[in-house]
């Protein structure tokens, strides 16, 4: 099987590294031609762990892997085709922007030749994937071509691992013989028994929304226990582990923090929201979940400036700036959030990030960009941890405390056990606890 995967921004570069490591022949295509120069030179433009290995692996040893500027040339003779574009959020509504997702639906219908089929992957609102069907099917032949939604459930910073070992693999499709090949397709995957769900394309459009929606929910939710757990004198960690065991709740995504952040989730759940309102729905559970993870990460600023009186001319050091470990992708970062609200009260903000500085900087040019969690320290009024990188869990904390003015620390992903940290002298504030 050929396969092609168009659009090589996160997804479809994971996407076709992936399958190469399968086995399959794939074919990436971007239309920003230096963005395809580098990446013939296996320069992946985003941090990921096991990517660059991947692209060195097909593009120099097995040579599966190819990159192209040109739909034209890598659909010629493509069995499977994956639109795996970006679809961002419009700048005035809160919709998908779907026109790159259109440009491409256009290209493949003058260009395909033999039967293919077409796959979004990039999450779609529900409808995307007929109309895809019906612009294509304006040149093409309809026996040519079949559309299926197959969504991605890929994480930042294990998404390779989330490729190669699904929870389960989603098929939405119209003809038994595109669920065949896309079955055929996903075929290494059955070793490790992966559940394949297969439903008609519109309810595989929802699954995906529905599903980031869920756990987007989830941690909008334990967010608000754990501001209860504060007023309460509770413990949300312990709230959290007690429900979690409760197998119809679960333990994963009741971590409460700062709020969610990154390219997925803010822009999921507003999307999926806006579908709704245009069907004469009002999703306002996930409205809700919206606005209050919106003011989160301002109200969590605000209320360490209150508690230690900060103002101009006091220094924080800020640990961590991506959305989550194991990525430099800063989108939608509530550090970033929570620093520009100290910025904006005339704070300085030192900060470390093992991999998101320059991306975090090139939004807030007032950051003070330091080589370590160490020297981020030098002078501070106070330490706060704002994303769970490893390196940030194994602090040297006597190192901490020789660097700080001030023994204060705001443990925002409560990765530090308060009494050790007590211990040493730090004043010591988690979240909701
Ligand atoms: C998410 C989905 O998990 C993935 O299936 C989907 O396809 C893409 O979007 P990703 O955005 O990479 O993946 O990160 P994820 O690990 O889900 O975390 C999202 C945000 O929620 C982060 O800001 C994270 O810090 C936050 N989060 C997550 C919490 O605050 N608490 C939790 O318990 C879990």
């Amino acid at each position: 099987m050929k396969l092609v995967v168009v659009g090589t921004g996160y997804v479809g570069l994971i996407t076709g590294a992936c399958f190469a490591e399968f086995g399959y022949e794939t074919v990436c295509v971007d239309k920003d031609k230096s963005r395809i120069d580098k990446l013939k030179n296996a320069k992946c433009p985003f941090f990921e762990p096991g990517i660059d290995g991947l692209l060195n692996k097909h593009l120099n040893d097995t040579k599966l892997l190819s990159f192209t500027p040109s739909i034209a040339e890598a659909v010629e003779d493509a069995n499977v085709v994956f639109i795996t574009v970006g679809t961002p959020t419009k700048r005035l509504e809160n919709d998908a922007d779907l026109s790159a997702v259109w440009d491409v639906a256009v290209e493949l219908s003058k260009h395909i030749k033999d039967y293919c089929v077409v796959v979004t992957k990039s999450t779609v609102p529900v409808g995307t994937t007929t109309k895809l069907k019906k612009i294509i099917s304006k040149k093409l032949d309809l026996n040519k071509f079949d559309v299926v939604s197959n969504p991605e459930f890929l994480r930042e910073g294990s998404a390779i691992n989330d490729f190669m070992r699904p929870d389960r693999i989603v098929l939405g499709t119209e003809s038994k013989k595109s669920e065949n090949i896309m079955r055929e397709l996903y075929r290494p995957l059955n070793l490790i028994e992966t559940p394949i769900v297969s439903t008609s394309i519109e309810t595989s459009e929802v699954i995906k929304y529905a599903s980031n929606s869920f756990l987007a929910t989830k941690i909008g939710f334990i967010n608000q226990i754990a501001d209860l757990c504060e007023k309460v004198g509770a413990n949300v960690q312990d709230v959290a582990k007690a429900m979690g065991i409760d197998k119809r709740i679960g333990s994963k995504f009741l971590h409460a923090g700062p709020g969610f952040g990154g390219s997925c989730f803010p822009k999921d759940v507003k999307a999926f929201v806006n579908t709704a309102y245009k069907h004469d729905l009002d999703f306002s559970i996930l409205d809700a979940v919206m606005k209050s993870n919106e003011v989160r990460p301002t109200n969590i600023a605000q209320k360490i400036i209150k508690l230690k009186n900060f103002k101009q001319g006091n220094t924080i050091a800020l640990l961590g700036l991506s959305f989550k470990p194991n990525t430099n992708d800063v989108r939608d970062s509530t550090s970033i959030k929570i620093a520009k609200e100290f910025i904006k009260k005339g704070i300085k903000i030192q900060t470390y990030d093992p991999q998101g500085m320059k991306s975090a900087k090139s939004i807030l040019k007032e950051l003070i960009l330091c080589n370590s969690a160490y020297e981020a320290c030098r002078s501070a009024n106070c330490v706060i941890i704002a994303t769970e990188w490893n390196e940030f869990r194994a602090l040297d904390l006597n190192k901490i405390k020789e660097k700080l003015k001030d023994l204060v620390i705001f443990d925002l992903r409560n990765i530090y056990n308060p009494s050790e940290l007590e211990q040493i002298g730090f004043e010591y504030y988690g979240v909701g606890k």
